[in-house]
């Protein structure tokens, strides 16, 4: 894989474009998409897998940007979908919706009627009850729906405890142990087409293992299934890849088709993947800049403009990301945290970090930003969310503006007689 992101005369650039030129003319905090790593990290996956029958069908919850879900799109990806505005999204980024799955454990009649509508490719039925409520939207629309059921394999990814989706604990799927009776009942629905069977064990997973474990499972599954009269097309293994934020390893897109392959391959069925953050993560960069340093008895702290409400993953998860200083380094480097301005003491980016002292007005960037970093942004405290930007090549595009101050109080209303 190229970097889609080198130091060159010790200066960061995106591609070719510095990114102090982007901040200069787009402000700061500003996320920076690479299409070169979007394009690299979808293209190793296809090749990995085209040996086989398959659909990749890029997860966008992970970065949802319209040019980012286009340029995927123009690539041949389909769309994972987890709610009607994802799926309206996905469409208006020129997604095919007969290569749209839609995943989503509390799936709306209104959201099921969009998804009717748009004829997508499959949906993951993640309950008995919501069956139901699918032959019913069916029925409404006149049609009928293409269902697998989202299956938990009771397989423990060794992730994040928030990011574990396949436990036995989780609310997502049906038990793997009822699985022959729910699509039993699927199959006396009218208006509900059974074609396959899902899994999705959780994100940032970075052993195989744990996707040889669950699938040796479906695979026994799809046998039971195919005995007992179901035609099984399609396997969706859904996503979890891990990417490399510091130190640890992931596997290759190359390893981890192989473990699918090896695991689901041969079975006369399409297999289809939700890759999220192993193709956006390591496409995109949040930029900010300092706003103070300071310290007290105990710590240094480096205030920047961007904060929690544009990168929850160090808060929420206690994930680690990459910061660098975008110019050359002036000082020697020191231990610091790396806070917002947002009123928490969650509010942090890095601690204990090892940093060159910097000064007001400095640029830092904060690597494998790409994934679940503006898709999980937020108002709060009242500021406003930041720009997007996509590279490529010496070339770049503002492709979300920066939110204005009006735009915090859009659909709000003062009603006079409420409010005195
Ligand atoms: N398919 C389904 C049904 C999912 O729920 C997810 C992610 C994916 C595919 C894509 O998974 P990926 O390939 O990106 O691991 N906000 C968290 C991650 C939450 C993942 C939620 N589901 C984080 O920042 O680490």
């Amino acid at each position: 894989m190229t970097d889609a992101f080198p130091r060159v005369e010790n200066r960061l650039y995106a591609e070719a474009v510095p990114i102090d030129r982007i901040a200069e003319e787009v402000g700061t905090p500003v996320f920076v998409y690479s299409k070169l790593a979007l394009c690299e990290a979808y293209d190793a996956l296809a090749a990995a897998l085209a040996p086989v029958p398959h659909s990749i069908c890029y997860s966008i919850k992970s970065n949802m940007n319209l040019a980012v879900v286009r340029t995927l799109v123009a690539r041949g990806a389909g769309v994972d979908a987890t709610s009607g505005g994802e799926l309206f999204r996905a469409l208006r980024a020129g997604a095919d919706p007969g290569k749209v799955v839609y995943s989503g454990v509390g799936k709306t009649d209104a959201e099921i009627g969009l998804a009717l509508e748009a004829g997508i490719k499959l949906f993951n039925v993640e309950s008995r009850a919501e069956l139901r409520r699918i032959d019913a939207c069916a029925a409404a629309h006149g049609g009928v729906a293409p269902v697998a059921f989202r299956v938990n394999p009771d397989v423990d990814p060794r992730t994040h405890p928030y990011i574990s989706t396949g436990l036995r604990t989780s609310k997502f799927g049906i038990p793997i142990a009822d699985a022959v009776d729910a699509y039993a009942e699927a199959k006396a629905l009218e208006h509900v087409r059974v074609i396959g069977v899902d899994c999705h064990i959780g994100s940032q997973i970075l052993s195989l293992e744990p996707f040889a474990d669950a699938l040796a499972r479906m695979r026994g599954l799809i046998g039971e299934l195919r005995d007992a009269g179901h035609a099984i097309e399609v396997i969706d293994v859904g996503g979890g890849l891990g990417v490399s934020y510091a130190e640890e390893e992931a596997p290759s897109a190359a390893a981890y088709a192989d473990v699918v392959t090896g695991a689901v391959g041969g079975l006369d069925c399409e297999i289809v993947v939700e890759p999220g953050r192993s193709i956006s993560a390591n496409a995109g960069l949040l930029v900010t800049r300092v706003l103070y340093e300071k310290s007290n008895e105990e710590k240094r702290f480096v205030v920047v403009d961007a904060a929690m409400n544009d990168l929850i993953r160090p808060a929420l998860y206690q994930a680690y990301q990459p910061i660098e200083p975008v110019g050359p380094p002036r000082h020697p480097e020191q231990t610091v945290d790396v806070v917002g301005p947002v009123c928490e003491s969650g509010d942090f980016l890095a601690r204990e970090r090892s940093l060159p002292r910097l000064e007001r007005g400095d640029l830092l960037a904060v690597r494998s930003a790409g994934a679940y970093a503006f898709a999980m942004s937020s108002n709060y405290n009242g500021r406003l969310r930041a720009a997007e930007v996509l590279v490529s090549g010496d070339r770049f595009a503002v492709v979300r503006k920066r939110e204005s101050l009006e735009d915090l109080v859009r659909g709000e209303s003062i009603p006079k007689d409420l409010t005195g």
